[in-house]
């Protein structure tokens, strides 16, 4: 069942109902400042920290779902309604919402009046701005009053909700209900009058007829829903002015229309910064400098200004999907590659896993290892913006090679929350740094200075950030030669040092157990993976014999993975604080685990036959993969590891905390779906990567959108498994690394356009369902223009023609900047 559909010339999902099974939201702005909106006007704005400077309040756990926004009562004639449905909920004639990129629309229409509000954050603004046009398509004159409604935080999203004792005397407003610029505004000030040099402004581009800041008043008192709100159904603003309490903004305004006509109005959320000496317009400190308010909304005075900045923001979104684009019979392929997978890289990439439908914005920061990772499918839309994240990112690292697991946007200093000692993260560094080398060939990044711990002083080139990345695994290795795990490897709920026995205790940060001698075959792989891409950063600066010793080592670390790190079909997950595997086959729970059996092929770790000491004639890696199929999958996707576990296991962790199917314990985790993916096409099976990778993707499962719940145009971090009651449902969406990886799978290794160190490589792997193809890639200022001829075949991999000359082998030196090469590809 569908609740909508793709717009593909549009680059806009198309919701056509509001009853869709949860809130399917949109995110706006790209640089500072940000909204989430859902598709009935729901969610909140902040800017750059959705913890530390949230401007709108939002009821994460209310009843019902989605409760609180920036929302528009009409009062036509005496009938009340929202055309975002929400929160009135009156019956709709015509419903739809359209979330393009970086912009939305929702339309609403009822007994003969259209009211369509386009949202947007324009480019270079801290503000979201909305053009509202309101159609009379009756045949009667109409008198129409509206009234706009949002409900300010008091900037610390978490303060926000848990102080009361203080927050609820200290909220004030201003209110201007003639701007220079011939609207009206008014001003959220709250703590401005001390330390917060900063304030929001609600402004609307034409005076209205009257106002409200208070909450209480709008509503008609404490007991009022938000549908019951007293002010637009008797039709009068009160021009309240909030005194604590809960401070808000609505603007009202009256409208004649006659039949047929529009009438539009543009209203602005902006955040403005005052400098400590220009905060004030009167010398007794109580009128706020407006210029930057002033300044804003004369931006937005009319409509079409806000056509003008629509269409700036769609053209900046056909400029960056421009770098990668496919053709194939195929349409789901094409909208996922082509738009929503990009936009979701993103979104991720701005986001980390702050601020979400399911992320609160207040628990956690930038994560080290997800915004690494996320790099990886962002560095080719703005590369400028991937380098300065990488710099961000390694002066957080600390001196010993490890790395504070999260850190703070605002502060952009390493976060004590979490700390550190999560094995994986030193080398996901190597991996951030490598796909943007092999993006932009900007190997003189590898010369820029970057502290320790943000500490002045302590800088050396990021180079030698990656060199203490490799030494800090190398060093950190346990009795079998694989590497330690720590308090946790990519999968944060294996936590084998806890032994967590009290409830509320992080599994993250807790490790009862010290001296802990637990190994991870995940970071093993890792290892394997990212110490070959040292290797190769290493060469291009000219450093042969480190590149030799790297190599040398991973090499052992293969041979160890093959050994103490296989059980037989697959490899083991991880040895456990006393030493027993994890992972194996002898053990009735949690036998196979996904996430080695892809990394570590993906590595190319196995692929040859016998490389286990067996003589086989199926390779470790082929039978790795072959036990993932059977013993993981499922019609949604493969689950983590199988069987979950029933019981909690002290020595595991939070892994074995949640009920079976569920998130790491039997769930399909979406983010390591791909690294089968890549894995199977290592092993030259493209059919059955391409199966793997549709299963999961989002466009494929539109049909079923009654089973998934969530927005059919992005991943969601987990797919309810095979063990679960409500098998298939999904949860988390957007903010997870799934996008990143995912869109390396099908860009790099299912479609097979990848850059390299030193040149583009072109080796599809995609199976006989699309057997031929183009691709665009615009890659370092060349266009390459490949077109693929695909039998498909397992086993076959293509032969290269290059303007018209066959090549040996699948890498096709870099072409200087301003040229375009065709490649012809045939498999
Ligand atoms: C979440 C975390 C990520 C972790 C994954 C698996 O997605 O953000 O860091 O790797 O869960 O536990
Ligand atoms: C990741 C995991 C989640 C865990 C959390 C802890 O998000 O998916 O299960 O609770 O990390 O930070």
């Amino acid at each position: 069942m569908q609740f909508g559909h793709f717009d593909d010339a549009a680059r806009e999902y198309v919701i056509t109902t509001p009853h869709t099974p949860y809130p399917w939201i949109n995110y706006l702005g790209s640089e500072q400042f940000f909204s989430l909106l859902s598709h009935q006007a729901g969610g909140y704005s902040f800017y750059r920290d959705a913890k530390m400077r949230r401007l709108t309040r939002y009821r994460y756990n209310n009843v019902p779902t989605d409760a609180g926004g920036r929302y528009l009562y009409v009062n036509d004639g005496g009938d009340v309604w929202t055309p975002s449905w929400l929160p009135v909920k009156a019956d709709l004639d015509h419903f739809e919402t359209r979330h393009g990129l970086g912009y939305s629309t929702i339309t609403g229409e009822r007994g003969g009046l259209r009211v369509a509000t386009t949202f947007l954050v324009p480019l270079g603004e801290n503000a979201e701005v909305s053009k509202v046009v309101v159609t009379n398509t009756s045949d009667a004159a109409k008198s129409v009053k509206l009234f706009s409604y949002l409900e300010f935080c008091l900037w610390n999203a978490s303060d926000d909700q848990t102080n009361y004792q203080r927050n609820l005397s200290i909220g004030e407003v201003e209110v201007e209900e003639a701007t220079p610029s011939g609207g009206s505004a008014i001003y959220h000030r709250t703590e401005y009058r001390e330390r917060r040099n900063h304030y929001a402004v609600s402004g609307v581009n034409e005076p209205g007829v009257g106002f409200d800041t208070d909450r209480d008043t709008f509503l008609g008192g404490p007991y009022a829903s938000l549908a019951e709100a007293a002010v637009p159904r008797a039709g009068v603003a009160q021009n309240s002015v909030a005194s604590g309490w809960y401070p808000i903004a609505s603007h009202a305004h009256e409208l004649e229309l006659a039949p047929g006509e529009s009438h539009a109005l543009v209203y602005v959320l902006g955040y403005e910064e005052n400098d400590e000496t220009h905060k004030w317009a009167d010398d007794a400190h109580q009128v706020i400098n407006k210029e930057g308010a002033h300044a804003l909304l004369e931006r937005f005075a009319t409509p079409a200004h806000v056509d003008a900045a629509l269409e700036r923001l769609r053209e900046y979104w056909a400029d960056l999907l421009s770098s990668y684009s496919v053709t194939s019979t195929d349409p789901k392929l094409d909208r996922m590659v082509n738009v929503w997978n990009q936009y979701q890289c993103m979104v991720t990439f701005n986001m980390s896993r702050s601020a979400s439908f399911f992320e609160t914005g207040i628990g956690r920061g930038m994560g080290f290892r997800d915004s690494n990772q996320d790099l990886l499918g962002f560095v080719h839309l703005v590369p400028e913006r991937a380098r300065e994240r990488i710099i961000d990112i390694a002066s957080t690292q600390l001196p010993d090679g490890s790395a504070y697991h999260q850190y703070q946007p605002l502060t952009k200093r390493g976060n004590d929350d979490v700390g550190s000692g999560f094995n994986d993260d030193p080398l996901w560094l190597i991996a951030g740094v490598a796909g943007y080398v092999k993006e932009t060939g900007d190997v003189a990044i590898l010369d820029e200075p970057v502290p320790f711990d943000n500490e002045p002083g302590s800088e050396v080139p990021l180079w030698e950030h990656l060199v203490r990345s490799l030494t800090f695994t190398r060093t950190h290795l346990g009795p079998h030669g694989l590497p330690l795990i720590g308090r946790a490897d990519w999968n944060d709920c294996l936590n084998l040092n806890a032994f967590s026995t009290q409830p509320g205790e992080s599994f993250q940060t807790t490790e009862n157990r010290t001296d802990g001698q637990a190994e991870s075959t995940f970071i093993a792989a890792q290892l394997v993976l990212y110490g070959e891409e040292f290797a190769g950063l290493a060469e291009l600066r000219g450093l042969d014999d480190v590149a030799a010793d790297a190599r040398t080592f991973v090499a052992d670390m293969r041979r160890t993975l093959l050994t103490a790190g296989w059980d037989g079909e697959w490899f083991l997950r991880a040895y456990d604080y006393f030493g027993n595997p994890v992972g194996t086959d002898a053990s009735p729970e949690g036998k196979i685990w996904i996430e080695p059996q892809g990394f570590a092929v993906m590595a190319g770790v196995g692929v040859e036959p016998g490389e286990d000491g067996v003589s086989a004639a199926t390779s470790p890696a082929v039978r790795a993969l072959d036990a993932v199929a059977e013993h993981l999958g499922t019609p949604h996707g493969l689950v983590l590891q199988h069987p979950a576990y029933t019981t909690y296991r002290v020595e595991l962790g939070e892994v074995s905390t949640y009920p079976p199917g569920y998130k790491e314990n039997g769930g399909i985790f979406c983010h390591n779906n791909p690294w089968v993916v890549i894995a199977e096409t290592v092993v030259g099976r493209g059919d059955l990567a391409f199966d793997h990778y549709r299963r999961i993707a989002p466009a494929y499962r539109e049909e079923i959108s009654e089973v998934h719940k969530l927005e059919p145009y992005v991943y969601a971090q987990m797919i309810a498994g095979k063990e679960a009651s409500r098998a298939g449902e999904a949860k988390n969406s957007w903010l997870t690394g799934t996008a990143a990886w995912n869109f390396v799978a099908v860009s790099q290794h299912l479609l097979g356009v990848r850059p390299g160190f030193d040149g583009l490589v072109v080796d599809p792997q995609i199976g006989p369902d699309v057997p031929s193809f183009t691709v665009r890639r615009v890659l370092r200022g060349a266009t390459y223009e490949i077109e693929v001829t695909n039998s498909g075949r397992r086993g076959s991999r293509a032969a290269l023609v290059v303007d018209g000359v066959a090549i040996e082998g699948r890498t096709v030196p870099y072409a200087p900047a301003g040229s375009t090469v065709r490649i012809a590809a045939t498999l």
